[in-house]
């Protein structure tokens, strides 16, 4: 596994979503046994970094990783766990409740990274970073990150955090390139703030792509590994892909360690036409 080293910690450059365990938008009990046994699996496999939010299935998606790491008797120190307020709770007492319920279902005294998960017009940054400062200041969180920020939030958030700001989790995958557009992909990777890319593997003519087919027989690996790989040979950026099937996650986990020439890199670049 490669890492990225930043601030002084190092995170590996591929983790593990959690949208879709327990649920989506909403809780859904029929799936614990499924998404318990895919949390498992990650980390048999090896996966150490897990995001998750309080959103995902109304906080359950918290409950079951809580519980699969409990079971695994994995020391909590050896993982790296993201969570996300939703942008409903951005008011100071309510970053304060949602961070403490968020730790409450993990069962964990700590998280590695607490993010807010989208900006929210009608609540002051100001208010929201106080409360994440203090958290800071409190040791409930260690670092903190926001999600789906433009350039403009970004640099006031870089502003407003006591602490170095450690990523902006944005849409971004070999078609995905809107954050790539808007400026943030760059300013993050020239200002040490990681670009955390969600959704990296879900996009349609992937399996049928005839040149990343290529590239990936030529790697002896499968077309999501190299979109993978391609985001994670870029300097300052790591990917959460998320997977129920055992074989998926070894294989996307595996995908960091395979380093694509300058010719590759830049074919994928020009294949979306971004
Ligand atoms: N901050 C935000 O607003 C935000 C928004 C969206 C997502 N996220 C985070 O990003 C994570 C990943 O994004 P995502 O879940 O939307 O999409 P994704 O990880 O890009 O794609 C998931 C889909 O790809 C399939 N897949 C994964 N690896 C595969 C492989 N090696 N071979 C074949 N199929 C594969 C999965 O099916 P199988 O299960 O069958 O493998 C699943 O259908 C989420 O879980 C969440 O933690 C954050």
């Amino acid at each position: 596994m490669k890492y990225e080293t930043i601030h002084g910690i190092q995170i590996p450059k591929i983790g593990f979503g959690t949208w879709r365990i327990g649920g989506e938008s909403i809780a859904d009990s029929s799936l614990d046994e499924k998404s318990l046994q895919a949390l498992h699996s990650a980390l048999e496999v090896g996966y150490t970094h897990f995001d998750t939010a309080e959103f995902y299935a109304q906080g359950h998606a918290e409950e079951l990783l809580g519980k699969a790491v409990q079971e695994s008797n994995i020391q909590r120190e050896k993982l790296f766990i993201t969570s996300k307020v939703w942008p409903g709770h951005l008011c100071y007492d309510a970053v304060l409740k949602a961070c403490n319920s968020s730790l409450r279902r993990l069962k964990m005294e700590t998280l590695d990274l607490y993010l807010i998960h989208w900006p929210n017009k009608l609540i002051k940054l100001e208010e929201t970073f106080k409360a994440l400062n203090q958290l800071v200041c409190e040791g409930k969180v260690k670092h903190v990150g926001v999600s789906n920020f433009n350039l403009k939030d970004l640099k006031k958030s870089i502003e407003l955090s006591e602490t170095p700001l450690l990523t902006n989790q944005v849409p971004y995958s070999l078609p995905e390139n809107k954050y790539v557009k808007n400026g943030v992909v760059d300013f993050c990777k020239q200002n040490d703030i990681l670009v955390t890319a969600y959704t990296p593997v879900n996009f349609r003519n992937m399996k049928v792509n005839t040149t990343l087919k290529a590239i990936a027989e030529a790697h002896e690996a499968t077309s999501f590994q190299i979109a993978l790989a391609w985001l994670t040979n870029q300097p300052r950026v790591i990917t959460i892909p998320m997977s129920f099937d055992p074989q998926h996650q070894k294989e996307n986990l595996d995908a960091a360690d395979i380093e694509l020439t300058a010719e590759e890199t830049q074919t994928l670049n020009q294949l979306y036409k971004r």
